[in-house]
C-alpha cells in the first residue's frame, strides 16, 4: 500500500491518523479529501511534509473529485462525516447528505476502480446498554457489551445516518465484492477534539471562566479510548483484517459524564461540585461499552495509552498551551448551546 486517501483528514480522528501514517509508515503518500467544515481544520495538518502528504479541499458526495481521487489511490480511509450527536437533533439534513450519500459516493468510486476500503464508524449504531448496576453480569455477562453480532439499533439521527451507511458497506461487500472492512470505535478523547465535544468543552468552560455543563444527571456512560490508540486499531485493520468483517473498537474505558467531569475539575484545580446542571440531550443513549476481543485476538492489537486520567491531564494541558486553536469558536459554540438551555 504506497498510496491512500484519507476522507476527513482535517478533523479530529482523521487527522491523529494521517500524522500517524506519516510518523509509523514512511513508504506511504497520503491525500486528504476534506471540506473543511466547521469541524474542519487545516492547522489540525501543520508541519507534516508535503511530499507525504496533500491536502484536497472538498466534498465526499462530489462524484466527479472522488472518482479522480480514487482512481489514484491503492486505498480509501473514511473518517469524513458530519459528528455530533446535539447538531443532529437541530438540523439533521447535512448528517443524511454527507454521512449517507457522501459514503455511497466513495463506495460506488471504490467498487467501479477496485480499490480497498476501510469504513470508520461508531459503536452508536448498536444504540445503548443498560446501565451495569442494572446488570445481573454487572455488565461482564453474555451480551452486556457491544459485539459486530449486537443488533443495530441507532438513537439519533447521526447515529442512524451511521448505521445506514455502515449497512451501504456491508450491501456492497455481499453484491459487488468490495474489498471493504469495517470498524465501529467508541468515545474517542485528546487533542484537536472540536470544542462542540463534552471533554473539551468542559476543559474550555473552565478555562474561559464558564461553569461546566452536564446534562441530566451525568449517569450516562461513555467508553473512552485515546484517539492514538484509534489509529493505531485502523491501520491494524486495514493492513491485516478480513474483508467483510467488522471489527469493534475499544479500550475498557468505561466511566460516567459526572466521574469524568469531577475528574477535570480535579485536573484543573477547581472544587468538585463546580459545574450546573443542564438540559438533557433528547433521546440520550445510556451506556456504551465495547468488547473488543475480536481484534485483539484475531488481529493482535492492543491499546497503549489506557491511563485516563493521565490522558485527560495531558489533553487539559494541550488546551491550556493552545488557546489559539479555540478560543475565536467559543464564544458561538456556547451560545449554540445556550439556544437549549445546554
Ligand atoms: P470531526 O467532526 O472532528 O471531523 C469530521 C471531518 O470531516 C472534518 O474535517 C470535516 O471538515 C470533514 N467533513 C465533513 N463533511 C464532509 C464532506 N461532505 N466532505 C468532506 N469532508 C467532510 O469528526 P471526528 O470526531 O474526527 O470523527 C471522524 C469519524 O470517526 C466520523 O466518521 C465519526 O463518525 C467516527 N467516530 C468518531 C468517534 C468520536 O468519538 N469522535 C468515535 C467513533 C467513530
Ligand atoms: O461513541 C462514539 C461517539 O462518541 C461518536 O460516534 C460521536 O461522533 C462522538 O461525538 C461521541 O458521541 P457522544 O454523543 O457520546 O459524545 P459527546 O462528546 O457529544 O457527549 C459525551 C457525553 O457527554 C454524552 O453522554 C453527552 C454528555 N454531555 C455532552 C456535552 C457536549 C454533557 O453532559 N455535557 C455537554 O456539554
Amino acid at each position: 500500500m504506497k498510496k491512500i486517501m484519507v476522507t476527513g483528514g482535517a478533523g479530529f480522528i482523521g487527522s491523529n491518523f494521517v500524522h500517524y501514517v506519516v510518523k509509523y509508515h514512511p513508504e506511504v503518500h497520503v491525500t486528504v479529501l476534506d471540506k473543511l467544515t466547521y469541524a474542519g481544520n487545516k492547522g489540525n495538518l501543520a508541519g507534516l511534509p508535503e511530499d507525504r502528504v496533500q491536502l484536497v479541499v472538498g466534498d465526499i458526495a462530489d462524484a466527479e473529485l472522488v472518482e479522480r481521487l480514487v482512481k489514484d489511490t491503492d486505498a480509501v480511509v473514511h473518517y469524513a462525516a458530519e459528528s455530533h450527536n446535539d447538531n443532529s437533533l437541530k438540523d439533521p439534513f447535512p448528517f443524511v447528505q454527507t454521512n449517507i450519500i457522501g459514503t455511497y459516493t466513495l463506495i460506488e468510486a471504490c467498487r467501479k476502480h477496485d480499490v480497498r476500503y476501510h469504513h470508520v464508524s461508531t459503536d452508536e449504531v448498536y444504540g445503548d446498554l443498560p446501565l451495569r448496576e442494572d446488570l445481573p453480569g454487572h455488565g461482564e455477562g453474555p451480551g452486556e457489551k457491544f459485539t459486530a453480532e449486537t443488533p443495530y439499533n441507532p438513537s439519533s439521527p447521526y447515529s442512524a445516518t451511521k448505521a445506514g451507511s455502515d449497512l451501504l458497506v456491508r450491501a456492497w461487500v455481499r453484491s459487488f465484492g468490495l474489498k471493504a472492512t469495517i470498524s465501529n470505535c467508541s468515545n474517542n478523547y485528546g487533542s484537536y477534539q472540536h470544542i462542540e465535544k463534552f471533554i473539551p468543552r468542559q476543559i474550555t468552560n473552565i478555562l474561559s471562566n464558564i461553569r461546566p455543563k452536564l446534562y441530566g444527571e451525568g449517569k450516562n456512560v461513555r467508553d473512552w479510548i485515546h484517539t492514538n490508540d484509534h489509529s493505531s486499531a485502523v491501520w491494524t485493520i486495514l493492513t491485516k483484517g478480513r474483508i467483510g468483517e467488522t471489527y469493534l473498537i475499544g479500550a475498557d474505558g468505561e466511566e460516567n459524564n459526572k466521574e469524568v467531569l469531577e475528574l477535570i475539575l480535579e485536573l484543573m484545580g477547581q472544587p468538585k461540585e463546580a459545574y450546573d446542571h443542564v438540559a438533557d440531550r433528547a433521546g440520550h443513549d445510556l451506556r456504551y461499552a465495547i468488547d473488543s476481543t475480536k481484534l485483539r485476538e484475531e488481529l493482535g492489537w492492543t491499546p497503549e495509552f489506557t491511563n485516563f486520567k493521565a490522558g485527560l491531564a495531558d489533553t487539559i494541558q494541550w488546551y491550556t498551551e493552545n488557546k489559539a486553536w479555540w478560543l475565536a469558536e467559543k464564544e458561538a459554540v456556547e451560545a449554540n448551546y445556550a439556544k437549549n438551555n445546554q
